[in-house]
């Protein structure tokens, strides 16, 4: 159905400027770009988690950035049909501000929003912003303990806690995590997978699923995009091409991993 349609991209190729380590040279060079996306369309549907998977350069990272507008030299299209996705980063310890307090961190997003939108939801007063953040903060299994807490007194998988909340108090409806769960430890990644499937259902969540790793794919997202120097090479259902897998990359791919 066209109107659960929360993004699309079409035909999108991306380019990074070369860097040249003789600049004196660079000045009298015609501007030189690499490209790294290739061709790239797909769309992501309402309560989608969409796996993107592919070894590293292959532009998973580079794609997240075009998206979020943080990468701008691109061609093609990429349509939002809903507000600008969050994102969630791999290091949770240098995504957010290590002097802060959680409660300033989680604040912020909801008085960036008072300023620019009238929506009436978004609390007004401090003690509005207060209640919202507890109430986001339990959401992510944390007690009001944690809101005068800083980075270096969470462990890294309350701190991705954190960073998930961070995203997810604005409201959005689509969520890029790149690699979220890279750098916990087994058992923390499988709380924090439960996590990121609860806040799904409880605010109607889509998401970009950035991975290296087939296994953690596999659990939790339902439809998969494997790419391969910048090109997507295969997508589909994610059972559907675990088990028949179309393209020698994905094959490949699955062969290393399980
Ligand atoms: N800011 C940049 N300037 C120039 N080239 C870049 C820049 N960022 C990334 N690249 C190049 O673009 C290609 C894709 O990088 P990208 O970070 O998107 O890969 P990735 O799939 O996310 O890899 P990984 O799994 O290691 O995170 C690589 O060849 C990389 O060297
Ligand atoms: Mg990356």
């Amino acid at each position: 159905m066209k109107n659960d349609l929360i993004l699309e991209v079409r035909h999108l190729n991306s380019y990074y400027e070369k860097s040249h380590s003789d600049t004196r040279l660079f000045d009298l060079l015609p501007e030189e770009h690499e490209q790294v996306l290739r061709d790239v369309s797909f769309e992501i549907f309402h309560g989608d988690i969409l796996g993107l998977v592919g070894e590293s350069g292959s532009g998973k990272t580079t794609l997240a950035k075009v998206l979020l507008g943080i990468v701008k030299d691109y061609d093609g299209e990429v349509i939002h049909h809903t507000a600008y996705p969050q994102m969630v980063f791999q290091d949770p310890f240098s995504s957010l501000n290590p002097a802060r307090t959680v409660e300033w961190i989680l604040s912020e997003p909801l008085r960036a929003l008072a300023r620019r939108s009238d929506a009436d939801w978004i609390p007004r007063t401090k003690a509005g912003r207060h209640e919202m953040v507890r109430e986001m903060l339990r959401s992510v299994g944390l007690n009001d303990e944690y809101l005068s807490r800083r980075p270096g007194e969470l462990s890294g998988g309350q701190w991705q806690r954190v960073s998930i909340a961070s995203a997810v108090i604005s409201r959005p409806q689509l969520i890029i995590a790149d690699e979220p769960v890279s750098a916990l430890d087994v058992t923390i990644q499988a709380q924090i997978l439960e996590l990121m499937r609860n806040l799904k259902e409880m605010y109607a969540l889509s998401y970009l699923f950035i991975s290296h790793d087939l296994n953690v794919v596999y659990q939790i997202c339902n439809r998969v995009m494997v790419m391969q120097h910048g090109r997507v090479v295969e997508s589909g259902d994610t059972v559907q091409v675990y088990r028949h897998p179309q393209h020698p990359y994905t094959q490949e791919l699955l062969r290393d991993a399980l």
